[in-house]
């Protein structure tokens, strides 16, 4: 690990965040040099190497990028940006290959193809996987090998990011503390170009797939410093977390059902055929409200892979037979009881087609930023392709700017001495960090509606009010909580992801585009709930 004094130069681009989208856009900048901050050890804590399914792509046969966008946008239900839907897709396979150059051991079949899988939504088999459902720990596995191996990357681990520091209206860094050590001093890490790649939010929700850490840390920090958000009411509630009363949820991947498994209730209904035409395969909203209707009536549901997998689901699907086996559920002769959690965050910091923010001198990628790819509702295994071809862009626009040569005199910092103190006491306040995300479940989760809106605002509010040190770290996820509410309360239709049971139609006259926001906004509409 390295050692830092309170202030620390970057010696170039300051990437904040160690998922795939942070180190993708590391080794794309080698051999600029970088520094990249990890609050863990490489690999651990990061949704990515979390991910089941894999990466999609159009590399089969008779399969095309643009087919791949068209199902982009018809998950994405109207707000999905055509031109970047179209480009992403055209550089999937570009990118599939840069991660296998860097090692990461894809399924072939006898001819050296990919063997590609089917999720949910996708017109044809395009899922690039690895071992049935490890693509996303196989994936990072072979990345951080290459991240060890480029002299030019310089890994700060054990580190946290705060707050980001702005200098005459431009983010010059981050403020950040050395994990779990409430009395060090706050480091000021200055950089030339800084990029946040730190994830979601999903962790802000009681129920949810994602790794513990993952609270909204990334979309609340760019807020507070001024950038503009995007598409905040749009979470994802993946329909098949597995119900053993863990935290985090581990995920059943969607590919069982691509497979054919079937959700029944504790009588042995089957409910989707009624509800899709799709059935299991519907988009990911559709199943999630299902399920989630199903467990509000009372019932339990399960996912029956029995039929179609039996005791295949132990070699082709090893993580979730370990996650049901460490739970006490035989998925060979058993059904595995699911529930949705949230999973995945379609808003975040907007940017633009290089991964540029609002701010000047901030790129985003990864979960914490919002391109326009995924709309209202992101088709599965489209996360880790966006990673991966952000990360690249915004390597390739940072690494085209022009030395700064000349930087302004560093005049100070907009650092709030109050909000600073004592970040980790308040990451250990339990309870209000519990409650906030009881809040979000309640209120702002699979079903919405102004009442309970409303209510979440106030009660976040109260929440910030009482708490007994509001510092930078709970202000994250407070802001983070506040925006999504925010603008789902300024949303007033269903679309994809987001759904008012108040206003349950779709309307397209009025609501089909994006929500853009500041924070300043969402806490006029806070205040005035
Ligand atoms: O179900 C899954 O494997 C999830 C995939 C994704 O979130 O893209």
């Amino acid at each position: 690990m390295t050692t830092f004094d309170n202030t620390l130069n970057a010696d170039g681009a300051l990437i904040v965040g160690a998922g795939l989208a942070g180190l993708f856009c590391a080794l794309k900048l080698a051999p600029r040099p970088v520094t990249v901050l990890s609050p863990k050890p490489l690999g651990f804590g990061a949704s990515s190497a979390w991910a089941q399914g894999g990466v999609a792509a159009a590399v089969g046969e008779g399969d095309s990028s643009h087919a791949h966008a068209v199902d982009t946008e018809m998950a994405g239900a109207g707000i999905v940006d055509h031109g970047i839907a179209e480009s992403v897709t055209a550089e999937a396979a570009a990118r599939i290959e840069d991660l296998a150059r860097w090692g990461t051991p894809f399924d072939r079949d006898d001819f050296g193809h990919y063997a590609l899988g089917r999720e949910a939504a996708h017109s044809a088999n395009r899922i690039v996987k690895v071992e049935g459902d490890r693509a996303g720990w196989a994936i990072m596995q072979a990345i951080i090998a290459e991240v060890r191996r480029t002299p030019s990357i310089r890994v700060v681990e054990g580190i946290t990011a705060l707050s980001l520091a702005r200098d005459n209206g431009r983010i010059v860094g981050v403020f950040c503390r050395k994990l779990g050590d409430r009395y060090s001093e706050p480091v000021f890490i200055r950089a030339r170009a800084t990029v946040l790649a730190a994830g979601g939010l999903g962790g802000l929700y009681a129920v949810t797939t994602n790794p513990p850490g993952v609270r909204g840390h990334a979309m609340g920090m760019a807020a507070r410093a001024g950038a503009l958000i995007a598409d905040a009411e749009f979470v994802q509630f993946h329909p098949t977390a597995i119900a053993t009363g863990a935290d985090p949820a581990p995920l059943a991947t969607e590919a069982l059902r691509g497979e054919g498994a079937i959700l029944v209730n504790e009588l042995g209904e089957r409910f989707m055929p009624a509800i899709h035409p799709d059935a299991e395969l519907a988009p990911r909203d559709v199943v999630a409200r299902a399920n989630f209707r199903q467990i509000q009536a009372g019932h339990k549901v399960f996912l029956d892979t029995r039929k179609v997998l039996g005791e295949a689901i132990l070699t082709r699907f090893p993580t979730v037979a370990k996650y049901c086996l460490d739970a006490g559920i035989d998925p060979v002769s058993g059904m595995i009881p699911v529930t949705p959690a949230a999973h995945f965050h379609m808003g975040g910091v907007k940017v633009d087609e290089r991964g540029r923010s609002s701010l000047p001198g901030l790129w985003v990628c990864g979960e914490a930023s919002c391109t326009g790819l995924h709309g209202a509702n992101r088709l599965a295994s489209n996360s880790l392709l966006e990673a991966t071809v952000y990360g690249a862009r915004i390597a390739e626009d940072i690494g085209g700017l022009e030395p700064v040569r000349n930087l302004a005199p560093f005049k100070g910092i907009e650092w709030n001495e109050a909000e600073g103190e004592k970040a980790e006491q308040v990451l250990r306040d339990l309870p209000a960090v519990q409650n906030l995300r009881h809040i979000m479940t309640d209120l702002v989760g699979v079903e919405r509606d102004a009442t309970g809106l409303k209510q979440a605002l106030r009660r976040i509010a109260a929440l910030e009010a009482n708490a007994e040190h509001v510092t930078s770290a709970y202000l994250n996820m407070t802001t983070s909580a506040t925006l999504v509410a925010a603008a789902a309360l300024k949303r007033t239709e269903s679309r994809g992801g987001h759904f008012r049971t108040d206003f349950p139609e779709t309307d397209d006259k009025n609501w089909e585009h994006h929500t853009t926001m500041t924070l300043e906004e969402a806490l006029a509409i806070r205040a005035g709930a």
